[in-house]
């Protein structure tokens, strides 16, 4: 098949079946074909951390092993480290690795927020955040994609929970829906073009997203340009036909029998346009199209994907604490490290569930240890406990044992498998209490203990922060993790990640805590756009560990922050750019994440106190400084208003604040931005007050009615203390007021003059 032409003769030479065939796939990872018109089927395959290709035996729970592929960080951990360059790096290596198995679509990645730590599947999301998801998952769809190969960018939208994932419905108000569910999607969209994106299974609203025609074909494509094919989740269609209406492309897998017949049906019955049916026929084939040839080039090297996998896991690990500079580990000949936790030999690296990678091998933390440690150090392991099971008495004593004779001990603790995973949701926050117990006995032998924490969403670190003075969180961070935390806890790699997920005190503060999971089919998004620090912020809770922040073995100092105002909004010209220089102070090479927030000090509407608008990571060697820049646009300033159903920018101040995390602010300027004033059109239920505050509206008002001496409307129209009472009704309303020299009549004229009709306005 080749060129436009190609699928123009294509789409008039199909039969109504097979174009139905085309729209339903034709086994659980392959599209269908049409060997009559030379039409070859092409595969996908999960993702999005590394490639899932099962050969036999289909399924999605990752119970059926895979081909062997390397397991890169999973998203959770690839969002810490906040480098945009390290995540196109991962994507092209997982584009190569797809493209040799000959898998034209990885299915991934997702971009869902963390809206909650409690999801199932947070691991495999990246951040509370929509510009760190966005901008790590445009660039590693980039990446992917420059292999020849396409990606699916999932779940779209507002799939934020696992419990009764495939109907509940997600009941978000729009202005949330703008500001914090779907711009992670839209930079993507727009920035990478990814070939395909995956529809939820949820419901939004009470309509599922594979029959949301306004998600799926007027925000998707009418709004943000996509042009690819748009999937639905393994087993999200629940109406093809409807489906089909709406936007949704390819079903997967196919119903095969029923999909396919209700398509066909309805097009001989009259209720289908076969218009509609023919547009998705040419994205099927536009997709068939791009997908490459039978892969003929090298091998992947996997030494070089192991590698990079272990590279972009040290720069993952967020240094949570590190008291007294514990970490690295200052280790002479003949000294003993006591290593503490079932997890050092027995590594838990990625979550369970459609994203199961098998691994091409695997980095047991214990032996990277052994094999990194100085000549003359005894490296000593006590497992301490089962990682599911109750306290063992013998283990715990033997870790007590250790912990006793050694120098310093690592205690490697984690969330167990049966813990989190796609499919449902955690009910708490905590470690198992095994693990705790054996901790405590851990330091209460020996104060010199830091934690390595392996798990793919946030874990409390109550009650036992206080007796640890080093806290190294890993996340779930792929086959190399084992290495990459040798490499940091023995100093040869500096730690620079960064949280993307508040860590809470208790669950009972996070923002979505009231309305999680909902019940009775709904989930109601009661927060809003207080969605993870938003909402800690907007309530000043205290958080055990703040989003943006963590440690590394070094020291930066902030200076000289400018902010620029330049342009004109009303002319869409609008840019606000900062700069800001930092300095590495202390004795070791280190990155720094320069992030920058921004707060609407003057807003009308309730508005988070600071928001992520920009950040950028700077690799700074001993007493080196660098420069960090940030562009911003109007959008970076807006809120979506659903009065006017677009963003809007209010004229005011606003503070720009850079810092080492949202809780760390170094530097901020405050700066006077103006914009046009934009308000809905004036109409029969418009109060008192918005006629005041618009300036055309008041004067018509002035005119009409006429003004004493002072300019003061007359009667109670021109009382201040009047206005204050009954400013917020409708100017119509008044009408029958005494001392409100106004009539139906009157303002029909004025709202006829204001709209340009010169008629009447009926009331509404
Ligand atoms: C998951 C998707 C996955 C698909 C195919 C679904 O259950 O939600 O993320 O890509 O299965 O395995």
């Amino acid at each position: 098949m080749v060129g436009d032409v190609e699928v123009e003769r294509i789409v008039r030479e199909l039969t109504l079946e097979e174009k139905a065939s085309l729209v339903i796939g034709s086994d659980f990872w392959h599209t269908a074909a049409v060997e009559r018109l030379d039409v070859p089927r092409v595969m996908v395959a999960d993702g999005p951390h590394g490639l899932r290709k099962q050969p036999d035996d289909p399924d999605h729970t990752g119970a059926f092993a895979a081909v062997p592929a390397t397991c890169f960080p999973t998203a959770a951990a690839l969002a810490s480290s906040w480098d945009p360059d390290l995540a196109r790096r991962v994507g092209e290596a997982l584009g190569r690795e797809t493209r040799a198995e000959d898998v034209a679509v990885l299915l991934g990645p997702g971009v869902n927020i963390k809206r909650s730590p409690l999801c199932g599947r947070n691991f495999e999301y990246f951040s509370e955040d929509p510009l760190l998801a966005g901008v790590l998952a445009s660039a590693m769809v980039q990446g992917v994609q420059s292999q020849g190969v396409g990606t699916s960018l999932k779940h779209y939208a507002a799939n934020n929970q696992e419990t009764d994932r495939v109907r509940v419905s997600a009941d978000v108000d729009e202005r949330t829906l703008r500001e914090i569910y779907l711009p992670a999607f839209e930079r993507v969209v727009t920035e990478a073009a990814p070939w395909t994106v995956m529809c939820s299974y949820n419901r939004l609203n009470g309509l599922h997203v594979s029959q949301h025609p306004g998600l799926l074909t007027d925000v998707l494509r009418g709004e943000w340009g996509f042009e690819g094919v748009v999937v639905s989740d393994w087993g999200a269609v629940h109406d093809r036909v409807a489906a089909l209406e709406a936007g949704l492309d390819l079903e997967m897998p196919p119903q095969l029998g029923w999909s396919d017949r209700a398509v066909v049906d309805a097009v001989r019955a009259g209720t289908l346009d076969e218009k509609v049916l023919d547009r998705s026929v040419r994205r099927m084939l536009e997709l068939v199209r791009r997908s490459p040839a039978p892969y003929d080039g090298p091998p992947v090297d996997h030494d070089a994907h192991h590698a990079l996998a272990r590279e972009v896991a040290r720069d993952c690990a967020v240094l949570l604490k590190n008291d007294g500079g514990l970490l690295p580990l200052d280790l002479a000949s003949g000294a003993v490290l006591g290593v503490v936790g079932e997890p050092a030999r027995t590594p838990r690296f990625q979550g369970a569930g459609s994203s199961q990678v098998t691994t091409t091998r695997v980095d047991v933390p214990l032996d990277e240890l052994g094999a990194l440690a100085p000549e003359g150090v005894e490296v000593a392991f006590a497992p301490g406990f089962d990682p599911e099971g109750p306290v063992d008495d013998d283990l715990a004593a033997e870790a007590e044992a250790l912990a006793r004779r050694a120098d310093v001990v690592v205690v490697f603790l984690g969330l167990p498998a049966s813990y989190e995973s796609e499919g449902f949701d955690r009910t708490h926050l905590h470690l198992p209490s095994a693990q705790v117990e054996v901790l405590d006995r851990v330091a209460r032998a020996n104060p010199r203990v830091a934690v390595v924490l392996a798990n793919g969403s946030a874990v409390l670190p109550s009650p036992w922060q206080p007796q640890v003075p080093a806290i190294l969180e890993c996340w779930l961070s792929g086959q190399a993790a084992g290495g990459a935390v040798a490499d940091l806890l023995l100093g040869s790699a500096c730690p620079s990640g960064r949280l993307a997920e508040t860590i809470p005190v208790r669950l009972e503060d996070t923002p979505s805590y009231l309305n999680f999971p909902g019940e009775e089919g709904h989930v109601r998004y009661g927060e809003g756009v207080f969605v993870g620090y938003r909402g800690h912020d907007a309530l000043g809770q205290p958080v055990a560990f703040p989003f943006g922040h963590g440690l590394t073995y070094t020291t930066f100092e902030y200076h000289g922050l400018e902010v620029d105002v330049t342009g004109d909004h009303a002319d869409g010209t609008l840019a606000v750019s900062a700069t800001c220089r930092v300095t590495n102070t202390g004795e070791r090479a280190g990155q720094e994440v320069v992030q920058l927030y921004v707060q609407d000090v003057d807003a009308t509407v309730a508005r988070p106190p600071r928001e992520l608008r920009g950040f950028t990571k700077l690799d700074l060697g001993p007493g080196q400084s660098g420069t960090a820049t940030f562009a911003l646009s109007a959008r970076d300033l807006s809120y979506w208003s659903e009065r006017v159903h677009g963003w809007v920018l209010e004229a005011g101040e606003f503070e720009v604040a850079v810092g080492a995390s949202s809780r760390d602010l170094r530097l901020s300027r405050t700066v006077y931005v103006d914009a046009p004033r934009v308000a809905p059109p004036l109409g029969p239920m418009s109060s008192l007050q918005e006629w005041l505050d618009d300036p055309e509206a008041a004067a018509m008002l002035r005119q009409a009615l006429g003004v004493d001496p002072d300019g003061r409307l007359p009667g109670m129209l021109g009382d201040p203390q009047a206005v204050d009472v009954v400013g917020n009704f409708p100017l119509r309303g008044l009408a029958g007021f005494p001392n409100v020299p106004l009539d139906h009549a009157t303002v029909d004229a004025m709202l006829g003059r204001l709209s340009g009709t010169g008629s009447s306005t009926s009331p509404g």
